[in-house]
């Protein structure tokens, strides 16, 4: 498998790794205090959402434990989900009673984070709060209600830290703008 260099396709660096590991600090001593005197289950949401989680998770000073979801949404064209779909791993436990913080990488159009909501609170947690690193707002269609927002960004295509362009450059520790016109997906 050729996989391009990011090197090659990068437009610039959005957020630096010093930037992201600061506000992520600061992220979690946020819903250390907010949620003080609870216990949470954080619910990262694969796979994007693991490399933040993990970082998250070592500034949240509460008990915790933490689960996996995976959805997939139907890709029609560019990158753009829809409203449909898929779980394609579910938790292994209830959340019936339990303040759960979804963690995500990045809310774009907002389709894939409702149908996780709309169908976690069927299952009647305590609370439900939602945390992303990035949120692409000009592109929303279905308004989420975002508790903890890492950065705004605009609307460009980015990779790194979790977040891949054709399933590679999730391993990257900062977050770059794909440059569409010099990206070659993988051959
Ligand atoms: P939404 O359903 O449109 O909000 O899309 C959310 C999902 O699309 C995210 O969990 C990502 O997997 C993917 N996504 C959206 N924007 C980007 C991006 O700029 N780079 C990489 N993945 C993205
Ligand atoms: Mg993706």
């Amino acid at each position: 498998m050729a996989v391009q260099a990011w090197q090659d396709f990068i437009k610039r660096e959005l957020v630096s790794e010093e930037k992201l590991q600061a506000r992520i600090k600061e992220m979690g001593e946020e819903i250390t205090r907010d949620f003080a005197g609870k216990e949470i289950l954080v619910i990262s949401i694969l796979r994007g959402g693991v490399m933040i989680t993990t970082d998250l998770i070592r500034h949240i000073h509460l008990p915790l434990a933490v689960e996996f979801m995976a959805v997939a949404s139907y890709e029609q064209g560019m990158r753009q989900s829809d409203g449909d779909v898929r779980i394609t791993l579910d938790l292994r436990t209830p959340i019936k009673g339990r303040h759960v913080l979804i963690v995500e990488d990045i809310i774009d159009s907002g389709n894939t984070l409702s149908s996780v909501i709309e169908l976690l609170q069927t299952r009647n947690p305590a609370s439900l709060t939602i945390c992303t690193l990035l949120d692409k707002y000009e592109r929303r269609e279905v308004d989420v209600n975002i508790r903890y927002t890492g950065f705004k960004i605009e609307n460009e295509f980015v990779f790194g830290y979790g977040l891949d362009v054709d399933e590679y450059y999730r391993n990257l520790p900062f977050i770059g703008i794909v440059d569409l016109e010099k990206y070659e997906p993988p051959s």
